[in-house]
């Protein structure tokens, strides 16, 4: 107000005002118009995201050996003898067995296609799999990323992460026995983003489709496993370095049963 008195001086000053008022705004909605559109990219391309974050800690890739479709024992005598074990040995598996797992979990069933082996609420796929590897013949021990579409492991930790998995959960320490352990995890936006709170019963149905086949095809291997919920979220999470928004719903320990 020093130089209100003068005419010129006293506009120049409200122009002034006028101007950084309008330079805020105009900082104000760039960043409002970057927010809608990193968080829309994210929303409609939740791989740009993963892949991100992927890049970042994939070590190597291991194609898998293509599944079979065709097994040693029928649906119904996988489903009368399936049961939950908690005795393993300590025996490797095999990359073809770990293979046909992934597989019968999240592999692609559609000729050319993108769906998979497990249902899916509008064909989102919220699910990802995590193969934690004590002993398998051609795997070194790690943390593995399953990729359905190409159907490939990507090496994301190096050494045997089953016991610090098996302190996770509660401390069940039959896990860490198990030549390997499957770990679901969700990203429940990719379906919440689609059916709002719905999505989150959508996910967690999905969940047991996933581990109802698995254990159906671990039992038609001549393996066994437990379905396991009991867990410390955030211990298995931190423990595996899980990317940002997975969340660990189901572990299922596999191995041959003593
Ligand atoms: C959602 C869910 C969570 C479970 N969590 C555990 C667990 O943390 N530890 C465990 O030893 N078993 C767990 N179980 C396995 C059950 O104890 C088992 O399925 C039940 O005793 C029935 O036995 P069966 O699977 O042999 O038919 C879980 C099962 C389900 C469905």
């Amino acid at each position: 107000m020093l130089f209100s008195w003068i005419p010129t001086a006293s506009f120049l000053f409200w122009n002034r005002k006028r101007f950084f008022v309008r330079m805020r705004i105009e900082a104000i909605v760039a960043d409002i118009m970057t927010v809608v559109l990193v968080g829309g990219t994210i929303l409609l391309f939740p791989e740009f995201s993963l892949k991100q974050t992927e890049a970042a800690n994939k070590i190597k890739t291991i194609k898998l050996p293509p599944p079979m479709v065709k097994g040693k024992i029928s649906l119904e005598e996988a489903i009368k003898k399936r049961r939950s074990e908690r005795d393993f040995q300590d025996r490797a598996l095999t990359l073809r067995q770990v293979s046909q797992i992934l597989w019968a979990a999240q592999g692609i069933t559609e000729e050319k296609g993108f769906k998979r082996a497990a249902p899916s609420a509008g064909a989102l796929y919220p699910l990802e799999l995590y193969l934690v590897v004590k002993k398998v013949k051609e795997l070194e021990a790690g943390v593995y990323h399953y990729h359905p579409a190409n159907h490939t492991l990507d090496l994301t930790l190096r050494g045997n992460y089953q016991t610090p998995l098996a302190e996770a959960c509660l401390g069940q320490m039959f896990i860490a026995e198990a030549s390997v352990s499957l770990v679901i995890a969700a990203e429940y936006e990719r379906t919440t983003a689609k059916y709002g709170k719905r999505g989150l019963r959508y996910v967690h149905i999905e969940m047991g489709h996933v581990g109802e086949n698995i254990c159906l095809q671990v039992v038609a291997l001549g393996l066994g496993t437990v379905t396991i919920g009991a867990f410390w979220d955030e211990e298995v999470f931190h423990r595996l370095s899980l990317p940002k928004n997975y969340k660990p719903l189901y572990v299922l320990p596999v191995g041959y049963v003593k």
